[in-house]
């Protein structure tokens, strides 16, 4: 009988034995998943496991200083990594969504590979990968598929050469969550929604400039805190606000504006392979749009994506 606390007792008696006194480089995401890893290798290696967490500048409004905070909190062993400089030029011109994707896959194992030379004799790789992961043959989502699709371009980079240790990966996300939550992960990451490897990258359509990205922000902190406020987040499987690659016409007194227009994206699902739009109450809104339109300088509309998966995508890059 499958109980999260004796798959903790086991994995890290396990872990102990496997890794001894070797050291493991992990990087957090801020997800679930890696988090989850990270806090079973931590149970038993301590602080011979180096985390690192890369700020590459497309992540929510806050939330590298609040994610990395809570993992500080936690005892982790864990080094912020700022790159969003190095994200931005990567991605600079690029509008094509799979071009864009590749950029900031091969940025981060760039900045990945540098910040793992730096620790000595490091010798393992821990990894978040879960069973659906391990199953899933072609995948062209999350960091590991972005490193396959890399690893021919000029060799291997050095940390994939090293052992790699992956505790989850006999395990579905709600045995990670019961695992998360057996040892104390807080309820503001165990309960987050997924949120995609290459972020507000891919939610901002066409190029990114670091303009777009505070006001995507913005819209989508004002979109996520009210459904917060309003007790409507854990009922959708996951939200977010896309900025349209399009100005259109408004008014503001006598004068005639010209600005941007956001898309809200709410739906409900079960594994993300297929998703209804959310029905989100029409007061609710009224009043997100209202709030949004008069707190966020530049964006002059909002709209509501009524599409479901298939055949729309839940991102719309
Ligand atoms: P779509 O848009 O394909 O998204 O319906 C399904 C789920 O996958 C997430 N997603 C990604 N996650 N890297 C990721 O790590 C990606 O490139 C990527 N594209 C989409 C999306 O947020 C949703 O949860």
């Amino acid at each position: 009988n499958w109980t999260a606390d004796s798959f903790v007792d086991t994995t890290v008696a396990a872990l102990k034995e496997k890794i001894g006194t070797d050291k493991v480089v992990l990087g957090l995401s801020g997800g679930v998943d890696s988090s989850v890893a990270a806090m079973l290798i931590h149970r038993a290696i301590g602080a011979n496991l180096y985390c690192i967490f890369v700020d590459n500048g497309l992540l929510r409004k806050d939330e590298f200083q609040g994610v990395l905070d809570s993992y500080k909190t936690l005892g982790l062993n864990v080094k912020g990594v700022d790159a969003q400089q190095q994200f931005y030029s990567a991605l600079t011109g690029l509008t094509d969504p799979e071009a864009k994707r590749k950029a900031i896959g091969k940025t981060f194992i760039d900045v990945f590979d540098q910040e793992s030379h730096l620790i000595e004799d490091v010798s393992w790789l821990g990894q978040g990968t879960i069973y659906p992961d391990v199953i899933e043959s072609v995948s062209v989502k999350g960091p590991s598929a972005t490193i396959k699709s890399h690893h021919n371009v000029g060799g291997l980079p050095d940390f994939m050469k090293l052992k790699v240790v992956e505790p989850l990966n006999t395990l579905f996300k709600d045995e990670v969550r019961a695992v998360g939550r057996s040892m104390g992960l807080p309820e503001f990451i165990l309960g987050r929604h997924p949120f995609p490897g290459p972020g507000l990258a891919i939610r901002i359509l066409g190029d990114i400039t670091p303009e777009k990205v505070a006001i995507l922000q913005e819209v989508d902190a004002l979109f996520i805190n009210g459904l917060k406020r309003e007790g409507l987040y854990d009922q959708v499987w996951q939200a977010g606000a896309m900025l349209l690659p399009i100005q259109s016409v408004g008014v503001m007194g006598d004068e005639r504006t010209y600005e941007r227009v956001v898309a809200l994206r709410a739906v409900t699902s079960v594994d993300g392979m297929t998703a209804d739009w959310a029905h989100l109450p029409y007061s609710f809104l009224a009043d997100i749009s209202n709030e949004i339109i008069n707190k966020v300088k530049g964006v002059n509309r909002v709209v509501y994506d009524i599409s479901s998966k298939p055949p729309a995508t839940i991102e719309w890059e």
